[in-house]
């Protein structure tokens, strides 16, 4: 083709471009308003002309455009419409309908939304399928018939396209838009958009990051995953949940999407977002606050109030993984004790066990563990074993007792062809518990109790439980279905559903694991929490790294594999903040970080930092060096000394803001601006 008419060529798509953006109706919206219409990588004009949307590459190398869709949605995009409205007991019950599919496989084309005028601070409104019933997260919150009397909230409705509008009757603020975009309901695509109050937002975990989240078009994934904390990264527990503060009146509400799939939440500037799930439904609550900590009490009603940890929980804690033997721990335990530095429980990692296999001591390095932990108890001290879900399969029958009374009573999850799905984790091939089954909960305490029988333990550390897996899906990989690999997927690490986790296609006794997955961890804290409350008829203590809303009820949380530097020091005050707002205010990051070798002066500082956390506890990595802070100088350990002394000092006050957390649902660590 000659200059000449790849120019007249050039001009030509420019031009059909421009009339076709223009026809649509995409001129006039504001870049900050554009409405991503093509997140997943590659869009161009004609995949995004395909789907119906307008398409205005920003210019290169343009920093103030930078992140903003050249691909978005016109006004006018097809979306549904509101066919009738009628008033309920409890609110309002809506028919949706779509006319014009949209580019999703499997749209659901009639929609019900029910709107339900909770409390004077809570609404909730559902939007479902009528016909099919389609999976909805298996945990129970508050069942409301009659509509409350008076509302801090007004709801209006658009006819067409469909919209949904929550305001502050007191003074119109917007708490929730659903017109700024198009809504979509497809099989395995849900979208949905709101505008923000301000840009003050808050939530969306579990994630590394400032407290405050970017609206500078930032996208925030949720699928639980074994990830050292970084930045931009889906970790280990799945939380959609935003504060949003209103501005200048000082008010605040919270949004909680009520669903449990693989997920992502688009920040935009304008201030706007837009949540991607591929499954479920979209159950949404609004609490009204006013005051931050009146939005996570009236949160925590819905999903359940923190537990009320026993008072020597909130001592400080010991642990880390290559002390080598329990001699060799009961010397650090004994050598605390005489540098006169507070300290409640020592903590045991996997090494306790026999070949890393659940429900084991090793009769060898760890033949003292019973004296140990004698010794912890005659000194009012505690002990906390560590317990991963996954159950080693690989030892010839009768010789590994969980493993054979698992397979006996059919409590692991199984693999598309319906036989234990195997995957790899610390003792090598392993079986996954499948924590939603009630006959694995039995068999879950039937080990604790066994186990406890043999080792007085106190409280439990459940790892592992996103859940993890070191090879991706199983070892025999995943089925090619829709669910392992569906026609999205979120923006998540390494981009497929399997990585390091069990197939999404694997199945639970009431479910797949493609809509359980980010529960996993839920349903073992769960279990764990009632076993342990059985075996010793006392409070319980189990800390978890795989969390979802609700966890809060049954376990605390640290915050994984930090490392041994000042960024990740810094980042734990933003991430235990952040919890507070999930409902788990029993929550700290490894004091010292857990990855590579602390030096001296981060380790004072940390201990100094995280004599104030909610959950404090010193842990350290296999192979790195000795981080307890009888490791240090003497002026380390003075300063150790103090600020511990300092805590210990505050225990009464800290454990009245648990029970108070325990009771009515409020923080514990807060941000200033709660006050
Ligand atoms: C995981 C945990 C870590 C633990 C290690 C060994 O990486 O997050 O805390 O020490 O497993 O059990």
């Amino acid at each position: 083709m000659s200059t000449s008419s790849r120019r007249i060529c050039l001009l030509y798509i420019f031009l059909s471009n421009l009339v076709m953006t223009l026809g649509m109706q995409c001129s006039g919206i504001r870049p900050s308003f554009r409405f991503d219409c093509y997140p997943e990588t590659g869009s161009n004009q004609q995949n995004c002309n395909k789907r119906g949307c307008c398409w205005l590459p920003s210019p290169r190398n343009d920093r103030v455009l930078e992140g903003v869709p050249s691909c978005f949605y016109p006004r006018d995009f097809p979306s549904y419409q509101m066919d009738s409205l009628k008033q309920t007991d409890f609110g309002y019950s809506l028919n949706l309908t779509r006319t014009t599919k949209s580019y999703y496989e499997k749209d659901v084309m009639q929609l019900q939304m029910d709107v339900y005028y909770e409390t004077a601070q809570r609404l909730h409104f559902k939007i479902y399928d009528p016909k099919v019933k389609r999976y909805e997260v298996p945990i129970t919150t508050p069942k409301v018939a009659k509509r409350a009397p008076l509302t801090e909230y007004n709801v209006q409705f658009s006819k067409s396209p469909l919209g949904i509008l929550v305001t502050r009757a007191k003074d119109s603020t917007v708490l929730f838009n659903s017109s700024v975009s198009t809504l979509i309901f497809s099989d395995q695509f849900l979208q949905i958009s709101t505008s923000l109050s301000t840009q003050f937002i808050y939530g969306l975990g579990e994630h590394r990051g400032r407290f405050r989240l970017s609206s500078d078009w930032k996208t925030y994934s949720m699928w639980a995953r074994d990830q050292p904390p970084k930045v931009g990264a889906n970790l280990y527990g799945s939380h959609p949940f935003y504060l949003n503060l209103e501005g200048s009146s000082g008010r605040s509400h919270g949004v909680f999407l009520l669903n449990s799939n693989a997920m992502e939440v688009a920040i935009q500037p304008a201030p706007a977002l837009t949540y991607r799930s591929i499954g479920g439904i979209l159950d949404f609550y609004i609490f009204l606050g006013p005051g931050p900590d009146e939005v996570i009490q009236q949160y925590t009603e819905v999903i359940g109030h923190p537990f009320m940890p026993p008072y020597w929980g909130l001592g400080f804690h010991l642990c880390r993984w290559g002390y080598g033997s329990a001699n060799k721990t009961l010397a650090v335990v004994k050598k605390m004790k005489a540098a006169g530095i507070p300290q409640d429980t020592q903590w045991s990692d996997i090494e306790y066990a026999v070949g890393r296999k659940d429900f084991t001591f090793n009769n060898n390095t760890y033949a003292e563990l019973p004296d140990l932990i004698r010794y912890c108890h005659a000194n009012s001290m505690h002990f906390i074993p560590i317990v991963d879900p996954a159950i080693s399969s690989t030892q010839a029958p009768g010789t590994y007792s969980p493993y054979d009374a698992g397979i006996v009573g059919d409590v692991f999850v199984k693999n598309s062809s319906g036989n234990p799905l195997v995957g790899k984790v610390w003792p090598g091939e392993t079986v996954f518990p499948d924590f939603f089954n009630e006959k694995t909960k039995s068999w879950w305490f039937d080990q604790i109790k066994d186990f406890h029988a043999q080792i007085h333990f106190d409280g439990i550390w459940i790892d592992m439980n996103e859940p993890s897996s070191f090879v991706d899906g199983s070892v025999d990989g995943c089925a090619d279905t829709l669910f392992d690999n569906p026609p999205y997927t979120p923006s998540i690490l390494d981009g497929k559903l399997s990585a390091k986790t069990i197939c999404a296609s694997a199945t639970h006794c009431i479910g797949r694991h493609y809509d359980l997955h980010n529960l996993y961890g839920y349903s073992e804290a769960v279990a764990t929490n009632s076993a342990l409350v059985k075996v010793r008829e006392k409070r319980s203590f189990v800390i978890s790294r795989s969390t979802y809303p609700g966890s809060g009820k049954y376990a605390g949380h640290w915050l994984g594999d930090n490392y041994s530097l000042w960024p990740d020091m810094a980042y734990s005050i933003a991430g235990i903040m952040s919890f507070s707002l999930f409902g788990i205010p029993l929550v700290g990051a490894d004091i010292c970080g857990f990855n590579l070798n602390t030096s001296e002066e981060l380790c004072q500082r940390w201990m100094q930092l995280g004599a104030f956390y909610p959950f404090s506890r010193n842990h350290n990595t296999l192979g790195s060096k000795d981080q307890d802070p009888t490791a240090f100088s003497d002026d380390m350990q003075s300063s150790t000394r103090k600020a511990l002394n300092l805590r210990y000092a505050l225990l009464p006050y800290i454990y009245t803001l648990f029970h108070f957390a325990h009771v009515k649902g409020s923080t514990v660590a807060r941000p200033l601006f709660f006050e």
